[in-house]
């Protein structure tokens, strides 16, 4: 059974609509920079003020090929996993890829909670956009987008969850 990989910019919600996924699957979650952290055994910031940030995206194509081994899982990406596209490819050999699109002034309003993530630091809303234009892209490589607006997190999960149980077929027991 295929896995579930989501994807998004930072602050679009991977993290907690992955969790509500995985649950009413009950498949087991995995943050990928959670696991990156674990393997690394330094935060995110450490690895990037330490080594620099193709290290760390080194560290993240790792995980991804590692993770895309792992069956009846929700990956949740980190949001610059897009960047390298044999990322998303080897991911999607076994999982289907959903982009929670989340748009720039939502993402703006969540700033204060995006403590941590270095290519923020010290960002100005001009700079965020910037990144924010650079990566639309990158993210068009999915196989479903899902609009995140407005949408409660267990809304954004159950349509999540809803398109899955459709493409693969399988009426999971709740
Ligand atoms: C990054 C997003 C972060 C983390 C790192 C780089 C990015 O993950 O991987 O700070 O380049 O967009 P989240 O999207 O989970 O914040």
């Amino acid at each position: 059974m295929k896995n579930i990989v989501l994807t998004g910019f930072m602050g679009s919600g991977k993290s907690s609509v992955g969790k509500l996924v995985a649950k009413d699957l009950n498949y087991t979650f995995y943050d990928m920079d959670t696991v990156i952290c674990e393997r690394a055994g330094k935060t995110v910031q450490q690895i990037f003020d330490q080594f620099g940030e193709e290290y760390f995206r080194d560290l993240e194509s790792e995980v991804a090929r590692d993770l895309a081994k792992t069956k009846l899982s929700v990956i949740a990406c980190g949001g610059g996993t897009v960047l390298r596209p044999s990322n998303i490819d080897c991911l999607r050999e076994n999982g289907i890829i959903f982009f929670l699109d989340t748009p720039i002034h939502v993402i703006e309003d969540r700033m204060v909670l995006l403590a941590g993530r270095p290519l923020l630091v010290g960002a100005t809303p001009i700079q965020l956009r910037k990144i924010f234009e650079k990566r639309k892209e990158f993210y068009e490589n999915n196989d479903f987008s899902i609009h995140t607006e407005n949408k409660k997190i267990s809304a954004v999960a159950a349509e999540i969850s809803e398109i899955y149980k459709a493409q693969t077929g399988i009426a999971v027991q709740k």
